[in-house]
Order: structure tokens, then sequence, then C-alpha cells
């Protein structure tokens, strides 16, 4: 059976109990820190910065997966990089005014996983000329900016789609989901293929941290 990578999503943790919160995930069996950065022009919302995960770096051994939902990544990347980033997410998205073959290959490049992203509206087309490429494909199943919105069960299909790729190849990318998961939806994505769950309140939000991941991988 399919290892399932659960990220949690440090922008629903306590941002003044930081050291803490991110201590107390990797207790109860995180696999990977996922730190959503947002910039204000390519989503509507601004989270943090490179020396904010370069802390978060000091306090963890876990892979740090970074998500840019910023515009120009490929200027920013490199300051992730330098942060202690194990993988860049950058959007494919036209908003994101960047180079997108370019910026995955200067992420690799520096040592980093690279990974590609699509929101909601974008069609799993414009990701295909690149899955050679990458580390890793990033569902989005929540139009991106804020934490605690419903997951979009029509982005299954992206993700069967991503799985048939796999399929058909002898090198294997990881398939996340990004937004609203919880048991229910982590279930439903798991079965059409997706091996990571980014998760942000179903486990910040909970009382038992332990608790939520197990029942993300489907463990009661
Ligand atoms: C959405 C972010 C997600 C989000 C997930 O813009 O990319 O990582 O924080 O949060 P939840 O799990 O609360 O939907
Ligand atoms: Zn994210």
């Amino acid at each position: 059976m399919q290892q399932i990578i659960v990220a949690p999503s440090i922008l629903a943790a306590d941002f003044l109990r930081l050291a803490d919160e991110v201590h107390r995930v990797e207790e109860a069996g995180a696999d990977w820190i996922h730190c959503d950065i947002m910039d204000g022009h390519f989503v509507d919302n601004i989270s943090f910065g490179p020396d904010i995960v370069g802390l978060v770096r000091k306090e963890t051994n876990l892979p740090l997966d970074v998500h840019l939902m910023i515009r120009r990544p490929d200027h920013y990347a490199p300051r992730f990089v330098k942060a202690g980033a194990n993988s860049i997410t950058v959007h494919v998205e036209r908003e994101a005014d960047h180079d997108v073959g370019k910026t995955l290959s200067v992420i690799r490049d520096a040592g980093c996983r690279p990974g590609l992203s699509l929101n909601p509206a974008t069609p799993f087309e414009s990701v295909e000329p690149f899955l050679d490429t990458i580390d890793i494909l990033l569902v989005m199943t929540v139009h991106p900016g804020f934490g605690g919105q419903s997951f979009r069960p029509e982005m299954m299909e992206k993700v069967q789609r991503a799985e048939e790729w796999n399929e058909s190849r002898a090198r294997k990318i990881d398939i996340a989901v990004d937004g609203g998961i919880n048991p229910e939806t982590a279930r439903l994505s798991i079965q059409n293929g997706a091996n990571v769950l980014v998760a942000g309140t179903s486990i910040f939000h909970a009382k038992d941290y332990a608790k939520a991941i197990r029942e993300l991988r489907g463990i009661r």
C-alpha cells in the first residue's frame, strides 16, 4: 500500500507559540511541515516569509514543504532555499508571472524538490508539460488564500489524471491535495490517488494532534 505523507500547514497554527506548535505536530507524527507563503498579490492574503521559515528550520528536522502563493516565485525561491526549504512548490497560473520551467529547474539545481500547483479553476492540461520535471504536483482543493474553506470534490478528476500519469511512468511524482482536508476528504483523495495530505484546520484546531493525524491516515 501507498505510504501516506501528512503535511500540517502551519498557517493554522498559533503563531505566538509557533516553535511549540511545530514540536507538537512533529511528536504527533507529522511527516512534513507545510509553509504557506502568501504575498497579497497572487492571493488576497499575506502570511509570512523566509525569515519565519528559517526559524521553523531551527525547530525541526522534518522536511519543510514551502508552497509559494506569490508573484515572481523565481525571484523569491532562492531565499526560501537559503532558509532551509526541502521542497518548493510554485504556481502555474499566468498571474504568478514567471517562466515556470525555468523556476522549476532553478529550484532543482539548488538541491530542493520542485513542485507545481494549480488552482481550482486551472485545468490539468496546464501542468502536463511540466510533469516530467517536477517531484510534487499540489492540487488545490480550495481557492488559495485562506485556511478553513470547504473541499471541492470536483478536483478529484485532476488527482486521477495525475495518478494515471504516474501509472504510465517509472518515475512517480508525489500527488498532494491542499485545502479542506479532514478524515473524510482525505479518504476520498487517497482513493483517487493522492499520497500527500496538506491540512491546517483539521490538525491545528484539534485538541489531540496525534489523533487528528492518525485519522487523516485512516487509522481510527
Ligand atoms: C490555502 C493553503 C492551504 C491551507 C490549508 O491557501 O494553501 O495550505 O492553509 O488549510 P485548511 O486545511 O484549513 O483548508
Ligand atoms: Zn498550501
